[in-house]
């Protein structure tokens, strides 16, 4: 009798660990993209890594943003607007080669709980991270946009590493050219050099700034665009010598309708060219923000458009909307895919 019990948990130990390990080979053979449900890595955790942006190095993408706080609150003592926050936890960093299964690599910036007077403490405010590879100094650069918890302060923060995976040193946050700097990308051009777009002077107007040599600081040539347009959320590419840059309007966590616009020099001047976004809710931008387009290394022509889909109460489970970004007439045209693949 004592045998047969014995024989009947081994069998269903077995189940479960058979169960458990197909999981983790359905979770492996992933090759769909599909939009807004929960992704999970390679562990099967759900992937942290909000306002994020995509770097290509040595064969191996990494995916950096914002590692959310569990949970969500709002700031009551914020009047002007509905200041949703969930605790800064530094920023994460993911790798992957096929753009569809993603390792957590950790948090690359970590958050500093024990010192309260640091821009990266959690009361503070870490978004949308980019980072570049530097080719001089073989260094990686981080750009973000620092805030305090009211979202007053408008800095721009800058960290380095000599692993794309960190961990990363924090440099120190600053308002570049002496004005504000909120959301905010960088882009390395085929020329080597690099630059940082932000939105300024209260959101109003999208600063272009050229950054030295060590991608670390602003040079002092900067252009304003887009002036009292109020446009945030930016995400720039380059298609055929042309410059493409997607925003959004400011809503705070609310979506709204996505704008493009064109340029033959990164500088400007800018020339507006409407919506990307085409069928249902479009004008909504699917219910999400944009936050980078990223060139699929090796394959011509292909662009993945990506966005958040901010839960503003939870915001930890904010979603990630990818799309394929096509031209049609010469523009860049963003249409809704329950699901699609690369190939
Ligand atoms: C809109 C920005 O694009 C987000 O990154 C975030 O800062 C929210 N505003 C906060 O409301």
């Amino acid at each position: 009798m004592k045998k047969k019990k014995q024989l009947f948990c081994y069998a269903i130990i077995c189940l479960v660990i058979t169960y458990i390990y197909s999981c983790k080979q359905i979770q492996r053979e992933q090759t769909q993209i599909v939009s807004g449900i929960v992704w999970n890595d390679t562990d099967g955790n759900p992937i942290n890594v909000h306002g994020g942006g995509i770097m290509f190095h040595d064969g191996t993408y990494y995916w950096y943003g914002e590692y959310k706080g569990d949970s969500t609150y709002r700031l009551h003592w914020v009047t002007t607007w509905e200041c949703w926050r969930a605790d800064a936890g530094g920023v994460a960093c993911y790798s992957s080669k096929d753009l569809v299964n993603w390792k957590f690599e950790g948090v690359v910036l970590p958050s500093t709980p024990e010192d309260t007077t640091s821009d990266l403490h959690p009361s503070q405010v870490i978004e949308r991270p980019k980072v570049i590879y530097n080719d001089k100094t073989k260094k990686f650069v981080m750009w973000m946009h620092i805030e305090s918890p009211d979202y007053e302060k408008a800095h721009a923060g800058v960290a380095v590493s000599d692993s794309p995976t960190g961990k990363f040193t924090y440099l120190g946050s600053f308002k570049p050219n002496g004005e504000d700097s909120r959301d905010q990308t960088i882009f390395k051009d085929d020329d080597g050099k690099a630059y940082h777009i932000y939105s300024s002077e209260w959101n109003k107007t999208l600063y272009i700034g050229l950054l030295n040599d060590e991608y670390t600081q602003h040079t002092g040539k900067y252009t304003r665009n887009f002036i009292d347009q109020s446009r945030e959320a930016p995400a720039i590419f380059k298609h055929n010598n042309k410059y493409y840059l997607i925003t959004s309007g400011c809503t705070g966590w609310d979506p709204n309708v996505a704008e493009c616009a064109v340029a033959d020099s990164i500088m400007g001047e800018w020339k507006v060219i409407g919506n990307p976004c085409i069928g249902q809710d479009a004008e909504s931008t699917y219910f999400a923000q944009s936050t980078f387009v990223l060139p699929v290394a090796d394959k011509k022509d292909t662009y993945i458009a990506m966005f958040d889909r901010w839960n503003k109460t939870n915001l930890i489970d904010s979603r990630y909307i990818w799309l394929p970004l096509t031209f049609k007439d010469g523009k860049p045209v963003i249409e809704w895919k329950d699901s699609w693949s690369l190939d």
